[in-house]
């Protein structure tokens, strides 16, 4: 029998108080126990950055921060910043620049993008391209992703 602990964390802007194994991972239990599951699940070692959300303000690593570490913090996913319409520039300007092609690692490089958007970062290439470098992308190259995130800087989308 796994050990497990009572946790309240809030989603999303929803309270949640579940019972959780202690081993339990947070990207694992916004998929897999709340059904979120725009969060995205690649290595599962800190390395592709698909798993990213927002947590008490900071972009991290769902595949390494277990559980019971969350519990009393702000958790924001993909679908709780689509329901706020925070990140929307950034949506919109990813369709136009076609900045995606399957799509996995979109919720994931969009957090990324929003997080250096939000902290005012520069429109320059090389810099954006160093705060994504976390978020590995198997299709588009990364052109697009920048331009996008060059466009929402720039305000031209
Ligand atoms: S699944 Fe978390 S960084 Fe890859
Ligand atoms: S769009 Fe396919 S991995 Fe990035």
């Amino acid at each position: 029998m796994p050990q497990t602990e009572l946790i309240s964390l809030t989603v999303n802007g929803e309270p949640v108080t579940a019972t959780v194994p202690v081993r339990r991972n947070l990207v694992d239990f916004l998929r897999n126990d709340l059904g979120l599951t725009g969060s995205h699940v690649g290595c599962e070692h800190g390395v592709c950055g698909a798993c990213t959300i927002e947590v008490d303000g900071a972009m991290i690593r769902g595949c390494l921060m277990l559980t019971v570490q969350a519990s009393g913090a702000t958790v924001t996913t993909i679908e709780g910043l689509a329901d706020s319409d925070r990140g929307a520039d950034l949506r919109s300007a990813f369709e136009a620049r076609n900045a995606l092609q399957c799509g996995y690692c979109t919720p994931g490089m969009l957090a990324s993008a929003l997080e250096y958007v939000e902290a005012g970062g520069a429109a320059d290439k090389a810099a954006i391209r160093e705060h994504i470098s976390g978020n590995y992308c198997r299709c588009t190259g990364y052109q697009a992703v920048v331009e996008a995130i060059c466009d929402v800087i720039e305000g031209t989308t």
